[in-house]
């Protein structure tokens, strides 16, 4: 497995709608298991392939590493499709590996039925809640170019904004 270089905003390939996988085969599972290795080195539990600059409609999650940073249950989706929402919803706090040190509450549906082939290409349906539906929305919402912040209100995005810049900075200068 290789460790891939992940792209943060304001890159333009998180704002392309990525394009459906048309077989899942030796060169996407070699991709999965990239993404999941890249995924466990920054200690993120979700992470769709736009953010490692591929345009493709794939994620991977785990949110069940026994420690942070290893494999605990890896979940892949190829061309997930939300297919039913539930009428609740719930709000949490997301942070994203492209918006690097930042979080904010984001209000999304409380479960949603996804319908997505797996690792072996085989077509699957999950129903999922709590969690896995927040981080099922939040991933697929990669796909379709949208971030976390392209869901809270213009004030906040532009604090949250200044603030990673501003640490950003802070990090270059400690760097030099
Ligand atoms: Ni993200």
């Amino acid at each position: 497995m290789t460790k891939l270089k992940l792209y943060t905003y304001p890159h333009p390939v998180l704002k392309k709608k990525a394009e459906p996988v048309e077989a899942v085969d030796d060169d996407i599972r070699q991709l999965l298991d990239d993404m999941l290795e890249t995924m466990y080195a920054d200690a993120g539990v979700g992470l769709a392939a736009p953010q490692v600059g591929v345009s493709k409609r794939i994620l991977v999650i785990d949110y069940e590493q026994p420690e942070k940073g290893g494999p605990g249950r890896p979940r892949y989706f190829v061309n997930p499709e939300i297919i039913w929402v539930s009428d609740e919803r719930i709000v949490g706090s997301e942070g994203c590996l492209s918006v690097p040190g930042q979080h904010a509450d984001v209000e999304r549906y409380a479960a949603v039925k996804v319908r997505y082939l797996d690792y072996d290409g085989c077509p699957k349906e999950i129903m999922a809640d709590d969690f896995l539906a927040i981080v099922l929305q939040h991933e697929i919402d990669h796909l379709d170019g949208i971030l976390y912040i392209d869901r809270i209100s213009r004030l906040k995005r532009e604090m949250l904004l200044k603030k990673m810049r501003k640490e950003e900075k802070a990090r270059r200068s400690e760097e030099e």
